[in-house]
């Protein structure tokens, strides 16, 4: 049957949020692949890594799981920005493609799990095609819940406007081109709303789906220099931070 690969989305928070499908793919793996360096520094890595554990801790029926933590290689910093990500896959695949190879037995399955869903603003689906290059190897996505549905779900809130569309979109991004309609804003540790009209609505969620969640919503002029404090104070507190916020432009 050859090595299958399950990439089993885990939802953006909360161990409540893992489907069925991807409970049913816990108990269907051997080896778990741990490659958490890229979640984020310092606290959120330990976090997220121990998070990951006891969603395997809970679910998995019989353990006879293994872990095998995979090095990150160092991201360029001297080349453009879109070159430097491509030669980083390019040696993440190389290092996935080698642990596959002898960690896993010919015919064994191994999963990695990603963060909410892996189609969202997630490499492991990049690479693991260049590392099926490599290694021959089969693979399937479960789907995970990802933050932009829990910031919805817990603002409850529809993402789209009637008959609308929605841009989802980085702060770095953010900074570049105003937003017109509504727009979902991931990866942002610049509190870049701030640079958006002040009669713009925000609904703004930190640490979604978990004990210490953060909610704020109203205009960027009535709440967004409280979600810049908050959020300043929150980092200093955990050491790192999650945040998502949907914003909708005056007409
Ligand atoms: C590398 S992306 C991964 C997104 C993930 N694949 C998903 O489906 O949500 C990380 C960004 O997702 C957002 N995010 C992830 N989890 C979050 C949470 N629990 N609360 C708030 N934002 C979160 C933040 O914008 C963070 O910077």
């Amino acid at each position: 049957m050859g090595r299958h690969i399950h990439v089993i989305g885990i939802g953006a928070g909360d161990p409540d949020y893992l489907t069925v499908q991807a409970i049913n793919a816990l108990n269907d793996t051997q080896v778990f692949f741990a490659m958490d360096k890229g979640l984020g520094k310092g606290g959120a890595t330990r976090d997220l890594v121990a998070l990951r554990r006891q969603i395997c801790e809970r679910f998995i029926r019989e353990p006879g799981y293994r872990f095998v933590e995979l090095p990150d290689p160092k991201r360029s910093t001297e080349t453009d920005y879109r070159e430097a990500v491509f030669d980083w896959h390019a040696a993440r695949a190389r290092i996935w493609a080698a642990a596959i190879a002898t960690e896993l037995a010919p015919d064994g399955v191994g999963a990695f799990l990603a963060w909410g869903d892996p189609s969202l603003y997630d490499s492991t689906l990049r690479i693991l095609d260049a590392v099926s290059a490599e290694v021959d190897i089969s693979y399937d996505v479960i789907p995970g819940i990802t933050a932009v549905q829990a910031l919805t779900a817990r603002h409850r809130i529809p993402l789209n406007e009637v008959g609308a569309s929605v841009l989802i979109t980085t702060g770095r991004q953010l900074r570049a081109r105003a937003v017109t309609g509504s727009a979902v804003v991931m990866l942002d540790a610049e509190c870049s709303f701030l640079s958006c009209p002040p009669q713009t609505r925000i609904w703004w969620g930190a640490y979604l789906g978990t004990a210490d969640e953060l909610l704020v919503a109203g205009t960027v002029g009535e709440v967004g220099t409280r979600i810049a404090a908050l959020r300043a104070e929150a980092r200093a507190r955990h050491g790192w931070i999650m945040d998502t916020y949907l914003l909708q432009a005056p007409d």
